[in-house]
């Protein structure tokens, strides 16, 4: 596959595509390629009435993540948890796994670093939905998703669920 990012039909990739098991690799420029990509993304995850969305969720391997949790849309490049503090069980879903909701445990805030869509570095520090919304895009970043978060106890109501989701997963 060659570098560039596809911006036609970008759509989003459920439990089953390997491309959501892959880990994603660094962006290095941040030009206007990326910018465009992440508008895309933006749309996508609110056309899906999601809170977050992770690059390989729209079968692009680069470690780019969009959300928003209420109170506008952000945009991280490369994110970068530094630092993390308490932990919190909450239910969680995700636009990849559609009808889907686990009890997920997170750290309850975090620092993180990344570059904005102006390539410029930032840090900082989130809490609760927010925290946990950037916790769960980075984990798609390496290829982590909620099934993986939980243990098999958790998983055994939704086995059947899983596997329809599975099957009905776009593989191309
Ligand atoms: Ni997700």
């Amino acid at each position: 596959m060659s570098q560039g990012i596809s911006m036609s039909k970008l759509s989003i990739k459920t439990y089953g595509n390997r491309v959501l098991e892959s880990k994603s690799r660094k962006v290095h420029t941040v030009d206007k390629e990326v910018k465009i990509f992440v508008k895309d993304m933006a749309e996508i995850m609110y056309e899906g009435r999601g809170v977050g969305l992770a690059a390989p969720q729209v079968g692009v391997l680069k470690r780019i993540i969009v959300f928003d949790p209420g109170n506008g849309l952000m945009c991280l490049i490369n994110p970068e948890i530094t630092w993390t503090r308490g932990r919190e069980v909450m239910p969680e879903g995700c636009l990849s796994f559609p009808g889907v909701e686990l009890e997920v445990k997170r750290h309850r805030e975090i620092a993180v670093r990344a570059l904005d869509l102006d390539g410029k570095s930032v840090e900082f520090k989130a809490r609760d939905i927010t925290a946990r919304i950037i916790q769960h895009e980075v984990d798609h970043l390496d290829g982590v998703l909620i099934v993986d978060r939980v243990s098999r106890k958790k998983l055994k109501p939704i086995k059947e669920k899983l596997e329809e989701l599975k099957k009905l997963s776009d593989k191309s």
